[in-house]
């Protein structure tokens, strides 16, 4: 199987990226965020608890995030692999995931890291937040978010790095120009 985490900062561009890299290599996709939206919109208990956490621009428990990555990835099974797009986000989020994973005989293959500067985080979100309709996409709850990234979510890095896994992509340009190094971390892993 080839699993992916997709990391990097609110706005580096996992979701768009997640995109093509699925269109790729035929891989599953599994969003947090796009998950913790969804309860959301349906109005479940776990909807109405994250949508605090959301709006503030904190993290959701470990616990309950853990719960709900597990029975999802539970919905995929048979699969040539998932991409994992905003999880894991602390180290006891890692962990938990390279147990799931291990328990089905398989690991994460790669960590791949967006890095992009703040300022070009800050006019991205900004600029979606025209459009998204997300109630975390205003600048409070941005700046928030990027504290949160810095201070809980960016030190996985060093997880990675010590389980082999971590590669830094340059996370400005062109769509096509970071997919174009994403996909040659990719092809150099799974060769
Ligand atoms: P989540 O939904 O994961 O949001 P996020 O990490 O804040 O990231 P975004 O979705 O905002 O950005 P992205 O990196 O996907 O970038 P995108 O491709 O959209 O999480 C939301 C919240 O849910 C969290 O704050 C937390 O509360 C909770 N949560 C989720 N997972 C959790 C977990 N594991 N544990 C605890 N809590 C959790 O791109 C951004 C914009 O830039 C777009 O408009 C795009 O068009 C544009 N863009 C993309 N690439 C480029 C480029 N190369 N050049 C110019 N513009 C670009
Ligand atoms: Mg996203």
């Amino acid at each position: 199987m080839l699993n992916i985490v997709i990391f990097g900062a609110p706005g580096s561009g996992k979701g768009t990226q997640s995109e093509r890299i699925i269109q790729e290599f035929g891989l599953d996709h599994i969003s947090t965020g796009d998950v913790l939206r969804a309860e959301i919109k349906g109005g479940t208990e776990l909807g109405r608890i994250a949508s605090k956490y959301i709006e503030k621009g904190q993290l959701v428990p470990d616990e309950l995030i853990i719960d709900m990555l597990a029975k999802v990835l539970d919905s995929k099974e048979n699969s040539k692999g998932v991409i994992f797009d905003g999880f894991p986000r602390t180290i006891p989020q890692a962990k938990a995931l390279k147990k799931m994973l291990n328990e089905r005989n398989t690991d994460v293959t790669v960590m791949l890291n967006l890095q992009v500067e703040d300022e070009e985080l800050i006019n991205r979100l900004l600029e979606r937040g025209k459009v998204s309709g997300r109630s975390d996409d205003n600048l409070e709850t941005i700046q928030s978010r990027l504290k949160v990234y810095h201070t809980q979510t960016a030190p996985l890095a060093e997880y990675y790095i010590q389980e082999g896994k971590h590669a830094a992509i340059k996370g400005v340009g062109t769509i096509e120009e970071i997919f174009a190094s994403i996909k040659e971390a990719v092809n150099s892993v799974n060769a």
